[in-house]
């Protein structure tokens, strides 16, 4: 990879990559159409058959494929390929109900390892370093995903899974890893950490961050650089449409990650389902171009960005920073608004610290929205007071609805392990 740097497929000009991608996308519907029941059923009723797909702009006539689609299927409904040719299976927990399951042949697992290898790549991990991989282990694909790919790169992989923070640093420590993976929430949980071990986080052997798997603002990417004196760089991907390494920043422009389009054909779709010109924020929508086992057919994300032009790999378009997904969106009283813009917010001031929770009650009929947020250490109590204020004032005059600010004391909120949760919902508890 090294002497080869860039995969020729990142090379592509727009127009060879859209040929690819449209020979590649017939034969992916040609293969779903005629190996999984439920788009053989959808397609039909759609009227649309796979000879239809002439143009890339024909994908637009195929129908949706929802995470409910899944959940019907559960747990192999949606294989296409025969038992014996799975060599992996991944489950995504869900916050409710069945888990979601994904299979990969040998081929979706070896396609899988050298995008993530693209991904450090374009990230600045290079060949000979060695990478801690702090994603969870397990049916979660953060863990195995990224791990396949450190080493397809030519790394050595340090494969501490998510959790035992104390172990953590001192394993950063001892073994000197140029490297980490894991959430950016978890990150700040280890910058912690080291700081309560009395290191400082800015002299370790870390020069990169490629985190990913939740929403990250750019304001934490900032507090995450300066705090451990690296480059952090955001990793997208979902477990239905192959796990993390769907898209990656590159480290040189470190301006949203780039879509792997010989892999994966995106799309953005307004509120009415129709697709909408790069450029435009909406739903994120993807159909696999080379997946075997589980190929996905326009797969609605829920996530929330828009398409941009490519600038460090000019074929491939990238995506904006994910606001949120649909699913994490507070309508207050009307209002709507994400955890990132509270983030965004709240890191503009130097007292405040980037520990808060959002806190949602009903008296009455009423919604309120409580933003929990631990201030830095040694600010003074006015300091902190007048931070609170100022807060609350911003959120009201750029989101436009009223928040309650309270300050908890430093260290009282709960740590992230991986994935952060954000957002608590105690309306039908009161
Ligand atoms: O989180 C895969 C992954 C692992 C990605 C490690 C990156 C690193 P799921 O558990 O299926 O898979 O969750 C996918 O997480 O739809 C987004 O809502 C969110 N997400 C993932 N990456 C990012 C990111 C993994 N870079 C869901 N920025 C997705 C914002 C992200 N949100």
């Amino acid at each position: 990879m090294e002497e080869l740097g860039l995969h020729d497929a990142e090379r592509l000009d727009r127009a060879s990559l859209e040929a690819l991608q449209l020979e590649r996308l017939q034969w992916t519907v040609r293969h779903a159409y005629e190996n999984v029941p439920l788009y053989r059923t959808k397609f039909d009723e759609a009227g649309v058959h796979p000879d239809d797909i002439k143009t890339l702009a024909d994908v637009q006539r195929l129908p949706f494929t929802t995470k409910e689609d899944l959940r019907l299927n559960y747990p192999f409904g949606m294989f296409a390929v025969p038992k014996e040719d799975i060599r992996r299976i991944h489950a995504s927990s869900g916050t409710t109900g069945r888990p979601t399951v994904v299979g990969y042949t040998q081929s979706d697992l070896d396609n899988w390892a050298d995008l993530i290898a693209r991904s450090l790549y374009a990230a600045g991990v290079r060949p000979g370093w060695r990478v801690h991989n702090a994603y969870g282990y397990g049916l979660f694909t953060g863990g195995l995903g990224a791990h396949a790919g450190i080493e397809r790169l030519g790394c050595a992989v340090i494969p501490m899974s998510g959790g035992q923070t104390e172990k953590q640093v001192q394993l950063i420590m001892d073994f000197e890893p140029d490297a980490i993976m894991c959430t950016p929430s978890y990150l700040l949980t280890i910058a912690d950490a080291f700081e309560a071990a009395g290191i400082d986080p800015r002299s370790t052997s870390l020069k990169v961050a490629v985190c990913g798997a939740e929403p990250w603002t750019d304001a934490m990417r900032k507090e995450l650089e300066e705090r451990l004196d690296i480059k952090a760089v955001d990793i997208y991907g979902l477990s239905e449409v192959m796990g993390p390494g769907v898209g990656n920043e590159c480290v040189e422009t470190q301006d949203g990650p780039h879509i792997w389009e010989d892999h994966f054909l995106p799309e953005i779709i307004d509120e009415n389902l129709q697709q909408v010109p790069d450029g435009v924020q909406g739903e994120l929508v993807f159909t696999t171009l080379t997946k075997e086992a589980f190929p996905v057919i326009r797969y609605r994300t829920r996530d929330l960005t828009e398409l941009r032009p490519g600038t460090a790999r000019p074929g491939m378009r990238r995506i904006a920073k994910i606001t949120g997904r649909n699913d994490d969106m507070i309508i207050l009283r009307g209002v709507n608004l994400f955890p990132t813009q509270i983030e965004e917010i709240a890191l503009e001031s130097p007292d405040l610290s980037t520990h808060f929770v959002l806190e949602l009650t009903r008296k009455g009929k009423m919604d309120a929205l409580c933003v929990k947020i631990e201030p830095r250490e040694g600010v003074s109590d006015a300091q902190c007071i007048e931070a609170a204020k100022v807060l609350q004032h911003h959120i009201k005059s750029r989101i436009g609805t009223s928040v309650g600010v309270e300050l908890v004391p430093c260290g009282s909120l709960e740590r992230s392990q991986g994935k952060l949760k954000r957002v608590y919902d105690l309306r039908e508890q009161i």
